[in-house]
């Protein structure tokens, strides 16, 4: 695992580019897994500004985003398809964008649509991840066995209570999820996760102790021969 260490949140955005702009420098053609969450916002616009700029193109690239609340109508202000629009997708121009469906009637029809995408792709070159606190990757929570290919998941406690934030009174918040298996994400090519801020500290501290611990699921990643974790200090705790 590579570990860069940057100043600030914006510092590590900037670095994420860099990883994105190299990756669709040497492959147009980039299968690219694609996150959701507070982490990511900072390094999508600067692949916006990019954009702009004309310095990253992705005309050939295909999207695949790691999870989708479940149920939840594709229109929902909180639903991941219409975070990738607002932040990315409505401001950049892939050529395909694949988000689990989170209206979907029949969810194992959904995963095998999904996975069958995925597959059709060519699987993950460049895979983009946050962490839970609780070490979740996508929505994989921390489990005693963990699904290879998509499927719904039940949400933890604690990634309901973290994400509650984004639900205004009266919003229902989903308790359950698609999300891409861990065999997926082990399978992209290269890695890349960012984290940052003192409420990271502790999951991080545990993520570079030297041990696999099985009930924190980006501890699967110390076995990847490709990843780059991009951290801030207040993650770092340094
Ligand atoms: P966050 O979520 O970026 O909103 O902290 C990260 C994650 O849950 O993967």
């Amino acid at each position: 695992m590579k570990k860069i260490i940057c100043g600030n949140y914006e510092e590590c955005c900037s670095a994420a580019a860099d990883i994105f702009t190299e990756q669709l420098r040497q492959k147009p053609e980039s299968v690219l897994g694609l996150a959701t969450g507070s982490t990511p916002i900072g390094l999508y616009e600067q692949l916006v500004s990019r954009y702009d700029e004309g310095k990253i193109d992705f005309s050939r690239a295909k999207a695949f985003n790691l999870d989708e609340y479940y149920p939840i109508k594709q229109n929902h202000a909180q639903s991941y398809k219409t975070f990738m629009e607002e932040h990315l997708f409505d401001k950049v121009n892939f050529a395909q964008k694949h988000i689990p469906n989170g209206e979907a009637s029949d969810v194992v029809a959904e995963c095998a649509r999904f996975d069958a995408e995925l597959e059709a792709a060519g699987g993950i070159d460049l895979q983009l991840l946050g962490i839970g606190t609780n070490g979740h990757i996508g929505f994989n929570e921390p489990a005693v066995s963990y699904p290879l290919k998509s499927y719904m998941t039940q949400l933890s406690e604690d990634s309901l209570k973290s994400n509650s934030r984004f639900f205004t009174k009266g919003e229902t918040q989903p308790t359950t999820a698609l999300t891409m298996g861990i065999g997926q994400i082990f399978a992209a090519k290269q890695i890349l996760m960012l984290i940052s801020g003192a409420n990271k500290t502790e999951i991080t501290k545990k993520l570079f102790e030297g041990k696999l611990h099985t009930d924190v699921p980006a501890c699967f990643l110390l076995l990847h021969p490709n990843v780059t974790v991009v951290l801030d200090k207040a993650a770092a705790g340094v």
